[in-house]
């Protein structure tokens, strides 16, 4: 089968779909022509307090304004939550949670859950955190995680989701960033047999985090950790009393649910600032289409709540549509290599959505590991957070899914709340690498590097040309920075910082970045963070960070650098350099390469040429292009001759 071949809808799956071809093109059509009155049909979806009578409000030109359903009122957690016990679901199993010891596992009904919301929603109360409070969530895949953002969005306070695998200095940056009153964390994390010291890492940030009042500790591994009296708080000392019963908070539906960081090209880490309403719509629509779900069905998001990925599909979508959401403490490696296959067939799991770093690392095992369990209840496999190869998607699609189970290839960004382009299993048909047709609503297009756009099958830069309801609204206390990133350089469009090809059909192909973002390991980067982490080395005096092709994790981490005069290169420097990255960024910015440069290729004007790194990188030194305007050309011929890798 050529890469470009399609593989048909199944007519058993279409048979039964939520979404039929001819749906999903009269959804198009509808979601185009008349939007306010495409989404007011979808807004029940939610749980209104008050409905809302205005629906689109949009505007991607000038200061760029968004906002839908403004005048609405509703609490996410109600949507997640009440609703569900209202209508006699109480009972239902809404957390399935299964620890990275492969004996312990817990499940949690809606009721249960809400009574756990309740409780820490009552006691944050109590610690005096209010509506609007940003409150910094640092704990690792337990249910302690879902409890607590819900219980934020239950009292109308901001959460901004730190990923457990981040340091102290990153942890504390965003902390200072949004100054958060309160901080909730846990004694450790656990992760393929291995601890992560939490707590210790957050009494590190918190030396430099004078905004932050109170700390929550949950307990997980139980072991001994410093509690600073009149700050930490033990979480079952302080909830355990509280009546499993809050008074929601009535939230306008643009006021903020929660704040989460993520990479740009240049600078920090900026807050991506989602609000309430149309998130809560974007979450559940897309989240029931694309993986066709059914109540009842057991649906499992390997992500981590640390990224938006766990936001939206294991936290928000999910739980608006009433599902049972599985949440996995441990990784795929661990303590075998059929440990995903292990915990489908051990929870029956119907939909599975992973990363496609995860399955090229898997397929390398061979399919013995998967095999060896029946998966007969997947019905539906999702793909998310970096480009799929054809040959990791065959994969997926033969050996996991047995040829019976869609591929749905999500393509969406922390900034669009939720998936924007992918396959619905039942009204299109697939691709293998290619995330084929946006969503009813979303209008992507291609321009150039001069913002015309291209017709017909064809390569540019991927924009969308229109608002959607999980769009996020601004860059949480710099506006100016949010109509700059992704309003600017293609005026009135949405830039997305990917490249993309269109094909004959019509289906879209993510190439991947375009900008200084790098995705490694399914995990977003920008190449300015490792650089300023390496600089801040004190025998450094400057460094280039490139990706690189790597073929586990997608991209690779390849750094030049260049020592301060009469510092010496030497193995035991790059080793140090490397545990220097790891320890100001974290163990995801671990450097792959690093390469020591006598000089960078400069312009004149002094600009790094970063498209001559990434092909020494790439190992394409036949094409480095023109050189010609570079300061000193003889830099180029030496970093090629002393490569690394
Ligand atoms: O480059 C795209 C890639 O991941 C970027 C967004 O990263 P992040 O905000 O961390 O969100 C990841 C989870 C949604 C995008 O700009 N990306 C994400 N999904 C895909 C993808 N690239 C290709 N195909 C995908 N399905």
């Amino acid at each position: 089968m050529p890469d470009d071949g399609l593989i048909a809808i199944k007519p058993e799956i279409a048979a039964k779909a939520l979404v039929t071809a001819e749906r999903r093109a009269a959804m198009a059509e509808q979601a185009a022509t008349d939007p306010d009155g495409f989404w007011r049909g979808e807004m029940g979806r939610i749980a209104w307090m008050r409905e809302p009578t205005k629906i689109k409000n949009t505007d991607f030109t000038g200061d760029v304004s968004i906002k839908w359903f403004e005048d609405g009122e509703l609490n996410a957690s109600v949507s997640c939550l009440d609703r569900h016990i209202a209508s006699g679901r109480g009972d239902q199993v809404a957390i399935i949670w299964e620890g990275d010891d492969p004996a312990s596992d817990s499940k949690t009904t809606y009721a249960q859950l809400h009574a756990r919301v309740c409780q820490l929603a009552n006691a944050m109360r109590k610690l005096g955190v209010k509506k609007r409070d940003r409150v910094c969530i640092y704990l690792p895949m337990i249910v302690e995680a879902a409890v607590a953002m819900l219980a934020c969005a239950r009292i109308g306070a901001v959460h901004s989701i730190v990923f457990g695998g981040f340091s102290p200095d990153s942890l504390a940056s965003r902390i200072q960033d949004s100054e958060c009153s309160l901080l909730i964390t846990a004694d450790e994390g656990r992760r393929g047999g291995r601890k992560v010291p939490l707590k210790v890492n957050a009494d590190e940030a918190l030396k430099s985090c004078p905004s932050v009042r109170n700390v929550i500790v949950a307990r997980n591994t139980g072991t001994a950790v410093a509690m600073r009296e009149g700050r930490d708080h033990e979480w079952a000392a302080l909830c355990d009393a509280e009546p499993t019963q809050c008074e929601p908070e009535r939230m306008n539906a643009e006021d903020p649910l929660f704040i989460l960081y993520t990479s740009g090209s240049t600078g920090k880490p900026k807050g991506v600032l989602h609000t309430t309403g149309g998130y809560m719509v974007w979450a559940s629509f897309t989240h029931e289409l694309v993986f066709d779900y059914r109540p009842g069905e057991i649906y499992w998001c390997t992500a981590d709540v640390g990224w938006v990925t766990g936001h939206t599909y294991i936290v928000y979508g999910p739980l608006a549509n009433g599902a049972a959401t599985l949440m996995f403490e441990g990784v795929p490696s661990w303590p075998d290599n059929g440990r995903f296959w292990q915990v489908v067939d051990k929870h029956q799991v119907n939909i599975f959505y992973t990363a496609p770093t995860a399955i090229r690392a898997l397929m390398r095992d061979g399919e013995g590991p998967v095999k060896k369990h029946k998966r007969t209840s997947l019905r539906i496999l999702g793909s998310v957070g970096e480009p799929i190869n054809p040959e990791a998607w065959l994969w997926y699609y033969r050996v996991v899914g047995d040829e019976r189970c869609p591929i749905v290839d999500t393509w969406w960004q922390t900034e669009t709340g939720g998936i924007l382009i992918s396959p619905l299993p039942g009204a299109v048909a697939q691709k293998p690498g290619s995330a084929t047709l946006p969503l009813p609503g979303v209008t992507p297009a291609l321009v150039d590097g001069e913002g015309k756009f291209l017709e017909g099958a064809t390569e540019g830069n991927l924009v969308i040309t229109d608002s959607w309801p999980g769009q996020m609204r601004t860059v949480y206390g710099d506006h100016p920075r949010f109509v700059q990133t992704y309003f600017s350089t293609f005026p009135g469009l949405y830039f997305t910082g990917d490249g993309a090809r269109r094909d004959a059909d019509g289906y879209w192909w993510i190439t991947g970045r375009v900008d200084d973002v790098i995705n490694v390991a399914g995990h977003r980067m920008g190449t300015a963070e490792v650089e300023s982490a390496l600089v801040a080395h004190p025998k450094v005096a400057e460094a280039a960070v490139v990706g690189m092709p790597h073929e586990l994790k997608g991209q690779g981490i390849y750094c030049y650098v260049t020592l301060n005069a009469g510092e010496e290169p030497s193995d035991a420097l790059r080793k140090e350099l490397v545990a220097w990255v790891r320890k100001e960024i974290g163990p995801i910015a671990t450097p792959d390469a690093i390469q020591w440069a006598p000089g960078l290729p400069k312009t004149r004007s002094g600009k790094i040429m970063r498209r001559i790194l990434r092909k020494i990188a790439a190992n394409e030194t036949d094409s480095l292009g023109d050189t010609s305007t570079l300061a000193d050309p003889t830099v180029v011929q030496e970093l090629v001759e002393n490569r690394v890798g």
